[in-house]
């Protein structure tokens, strides 16, 4: 008999920076230990399809369920449904406010209120700039409540030469937190011979 699938949730909301998302959810869904379930806001579904040039729904693979922010009843809404991670990528500063205050309004929210509540593991990628003090204030708040910040800042050591490999540095950070890899952005100075050589990746 096979092991139980881990239940994973990537949460796209409205932020700028949609290719995270997809390149995190192509590389989840072929983990055939993985059940992906993805949840989009309003405002993430147009991004995403602003800034990827495909709706949301026909660029996801065979095997990820969907969710809208309206879907209250979905089961990871409830703390009795095994979670193993909730990944909200990327994460505006609205949905970053809600979870800070646990002023939920939608299944976003709900989950990532859940996640909090049951001690699990919730990681948010914010992106926006400048950031006034309540945004800072929220990411301390949330941290505080358990969350980890993980924001969409990709360095430039390993020599990013297109926007996916740019990308694929912070997608490899959220998959490090998720105790994966997707063997992208090796860890600094590792491999130094490698290095040496001016092949990446660090
Ligand atoms: C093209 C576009 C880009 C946006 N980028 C950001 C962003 O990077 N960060 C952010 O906090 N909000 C951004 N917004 C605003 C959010 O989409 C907006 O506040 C929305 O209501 C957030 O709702 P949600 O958190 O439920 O997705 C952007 C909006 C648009 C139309």
């Amino acid at each position: 008999m096979q092991p139980p699938k881990d239940n994973v949730v990537i949460a796209i909301t409205g932020a700028s920076g949609a290719i995270y998302a997809k390149l995190l959810i192509h590389r989840l869904a072929k983990d055939e230990g993985i059940n992906l379930n993805i949840i989009a806001s309003h405002a993430g579904s147009f991004v995403y399809e602003f800034e990827i040039g495909t709706t949301l729904d026909k660029d996801l693979p065979d095997n990820v369920r969907l969710y809208r922010e309206d879907e209250f009843t979905a089961p990871f809404a409830s703390g009795s449904v095994p979670l193993r991670a909730m990944v909200i990528v990327p994460c505006t500063m609205a949905t970053l406010g809600a979870i800070a205050w646990s002023s939920g309004r939608n299944l976003i929210h709900r989950v990532a209120d859940v996640c909090l509540k049951e001690r699990r593991r919730l990681i948010l990628v914010p992106r926006e700039t400048p950031l006034h003090e309540g945004h800072l204030e929220n990411m301390l708040r949330c941290v505080r409540l358990g969350a980890l910040i993980l924001p969409a800042m990709p360095g430039f050591y390993h020599k990013p030469s297109t926007i996916e490999d740019l990308a694929n540095f912070v997608v490899s950070r959220i998959l490090n937190h998720l105790d994966m890899s997707d063997g992208f952005a090796k860890p600094w100075n590792y491999e130094k011979e490698e290095i040496e050589r001016g092949d990446h990746f660090i």
